[in-house]
């Protein structure tokens, strides 16, 4: 879908990859409307953007809210009369042993990364639909295809939001609303905690900047992408764990012993 000239909804915008991908839209031409939940965050953020011309609308909202997803929609409509593409970015990580995770936060989780999507999605689907034209933007993770230890909750929602970006893809197949899901591989932004990024270099794991992310979100936009996903040799693992997970598993498990000292150290 074309950047320049659109309304473009995103939620996790002042984040490290929310914010990459805000700079790079205003410089593109697109009217954003910003949304996160630090509203100081946001007012600061907004002003950024306004400075570089872009004219934002700042929306402060709690996705871990249930009615917060329908009614930041519903306030952006009033402010902005459209939203052509809808940028689902915000997003938390629990990191640690399952056995250790408080129901709580495994709920807040699901809501902020799985729920909340789904929501602002039926609330402006409508919308796009009348118009015959828009676009799903739906931020996943490498996670979401390759279940990994000690982020079973953090992968099984993104495993979700892949699911659901696949289903919604077909059934609007001919609407003119397409959906597309990318799934960066570790970007180096405060997402990951002290100890996720020390476990990451431990295990010699690749991080990409913000800023390159950004950037192959904004293509898998104009390319009107189904899917994209981030990294080498990473894409190339996702395809493996799809059709062979067992030879994956070993690899996975040996991991474990090396990743316990963060987790226990992330869940003490
Ligand atoms: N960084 C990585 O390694 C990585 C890898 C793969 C996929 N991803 C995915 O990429 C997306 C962006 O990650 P990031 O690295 O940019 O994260 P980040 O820097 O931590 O930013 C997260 C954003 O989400 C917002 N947010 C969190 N909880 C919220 C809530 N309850 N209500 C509203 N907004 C909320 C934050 O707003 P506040 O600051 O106001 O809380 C912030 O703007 C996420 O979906 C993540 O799962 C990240």
């Amino acid at each position: 879908m074309k950047i320049s000239g659109s309304t473009i909804l995103i939620t996790g915008a002042s984040g490290g990859i929310g914010g990459a991908i805000a700079r790079q839209l205003v410089q593109r031409g697109a009217t954003l409307i910003l949304v996160n939940r630090d509203g100081d965050k946001l007012a600061a953020f907004a002003a950024e953007l306004d400075a570089a011309g872009g004219k934002p609308i700042p929306l402060a909202g709690d996705l871990a809210q249930p009615g917060e997803p329908a009614r930041i929609v519903q306030d952006a409509l009033a402010q902005s009369g459209s939203i052509d593409i809808l940028i689902n970015c915000a997003g938390v990580q629990n990191f640690g042993f399952f056995a250790e995770e408080s129901a709580a936060d495994t709920a807040t989780l699901f809501q902020i990364n799985t729920v909340a999507p789904i929501a602002l999605t039926n609330a402006v689907l409508p919308h796009m639909l009348k118009a015959g034209k828009g676009q799903i933007v739906n931020l996943g993770s490498i996670f979401g295809s390759i279940g990994f230890p000690c982020f079973a909750t953090y992968s099984a929602s993104k495993f979700a939001l892949r699911g659901f970006s696949e289903a919604l893809r077909r059934e609007l197949a001919g609407t003119g609303v397409g959906v597309t899901y990318v799934a960066p591989r570790f970007t180096k932004t405060a997402f990951n905690r002290s100890a996720v990024t020390r476990m990451a270099n431990a295990l010699k794991m690749n991080q990409d900047d913000p800023e390159s992310v950004a950037a192959s979100v904004i293509a898998a936009i104009e390319r009107n992408d189904r899917e994209r996903y981030l990294g080498w040799p990473e894409k190339l693992f996702v395809r493996i764990n799809s059709i062979l997970p067992r030879l994956v598993d070993p690899s996975l498990i040996k991991q474990v012993d090396q990743m316990r000292p963060f987790a226990n150290e992330s869940t003490r």
